[in-house]
């Protein structure tokens, strides 16, 4: 069934009928700078409890907690200098900050640990949204448990249209992968827990100490302290195969039809067949994040059966868009 209907224009009636359905305890989607989420009162037990559901996602997967600003989040975590010097070089903008919370936080939404994840968003919908509110929003991207993010609000109403009553359009997402997560409840060893658009040399200069990364696959069933490590994350319906970075261009036998070869840049040899795709004319990497997943999603709908897609340069943002293209190609693996 076509959910488009669902897909609202962010005019100011559609702000305040969405901020009604988030006040009576309704989930919405929403368009933030990173892709869509799927949003509720993060300080009310039955609203998380929908979302959760809505995206049939396991309750040991915790979510992010959306705030307008650092003022508004330190009423309920205990903050500290190194939230403080992130969130001014940051916020509003696509990072995360996993931090020890206070009880006003259900722990429904952190999955019982002590510690919340929170952003402040920069998206000017979602922004406006939050200004209607007296509560900060809970809301993982609006995709089925283990599809991959949605980067157009027709990503979400094509998936959970049916268990939504709305979705503000707010067009394509920004930067199209999800937000960078810094682990802060050592303050003195910050450790990214996902790799996005703030990178690693970003965080090392703002904090000036050298932060590790963490990516260990825990998949015992205990919530996480590491996020996006249960199998079957961000996996498209196609089977995923990478190419080493610089392949795809070089190689020059086509796929078989039923395959899509999704390059960095455009060949330079058969860029005319049909199944031959590049996410950027010229490899670079902004517009590789943007474009990745609503192509994943585009040639997914086509039908495609397998999608060979040729990793990124392992550098700055290219390590998280090689990170999310090394889960969507785990799938078959595991
Ligand atoms: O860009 C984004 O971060 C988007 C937009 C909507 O804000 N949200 C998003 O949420 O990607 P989600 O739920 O799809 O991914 C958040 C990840 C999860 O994998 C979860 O495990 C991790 O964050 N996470 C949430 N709370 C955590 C916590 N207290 N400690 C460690 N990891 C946490
Ligand atoms: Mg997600």
């Amino acid at each position: 069934m076509d959910h488009s209907s669902k897909v609202l224009e962010a005019n100011a009636a559609n702000l305040n009928h969405c901020a009604g359905l988030l006040q009576s305890g309704k989930v919405v989607g929403m368009p933030t700078e990173t892709v869509y989420g799927l949003a509720g009162n993060a300080l009310d037990e039955t609203s998380v409890r929908k979302i959760f559901d809505v995206k049939g996602r396991p309750l040991i997967d915790p979510l992010i907690v959306h705030f307008s600003n650092l003022e508004a989040a330190e009423a309920h975590i205990e903050s500290n200098d190194s939230v403080r010097r992130l969130a001014e070089a940051f916020w509003p903008g696509p990072l995360t900050i996993v931090v020890p919370k206070k009880s006003s936080i259900p722990d429904i939404v952190t999955a019982a640990l002590p510690s919340v994840a929170i952003r402040v968003p920069q998206h000017p919908v979602f922004r406006s949204i939050l200004e209607r509110l007296d509560f900060p929003l809970a809301a993982p991207s609006a995709n089925p448990f283990g599809y991959v993010s949605p980067t157009l609000a027709s990503h979400v109403a094509h998936t959970l249209g049916s268990r939504i009553q709305a979705v503000l359009d707010g067009g394509p997402c920004d930067f199209g992968l999800e937000s960078t997560i810094i682990d802060l409840r050592k303050p003195e060893a910050p450790v990214i827990l996902r790799h996005g658009p703030i990178t690693e040399t970003q965080i090392n200069e703002t904090l000036n100490v050298q932060v590790s990364s963490h990516i260990a696959p825990t998949d015992d069933g205990a919530a996480q302290s590491a996020p996006g490590l249960l199998t079957q994350h961000y996996s498209p319906n196609a089977r995923v195969t990478l190419l080493p970075h610089g392949e795809a261009s070089t190689s020059n036998t086509a796929p078989a039809p039923q395959i899509a070869l999704i390059c960095n840049q455009k060949p330079t040899w058969h860029a005319d067949q049909p199944n031959i795709f590049w996410l950027s004319e010229n490899g670079d990497l902004n517009e590789i994040a943007h474009n990745l997943f609503e192509l994943i999603q585009r040639l997914d709908q086509q039908g495609y059966q397998q999608m060979r897609i040729e990793q990124a340069c392992e550098v700055g943002l290219g390590q998280a868009i090689n990170d999310r293209l090394r889960r969507a190609a785990a799938k078959l693996e595991s």
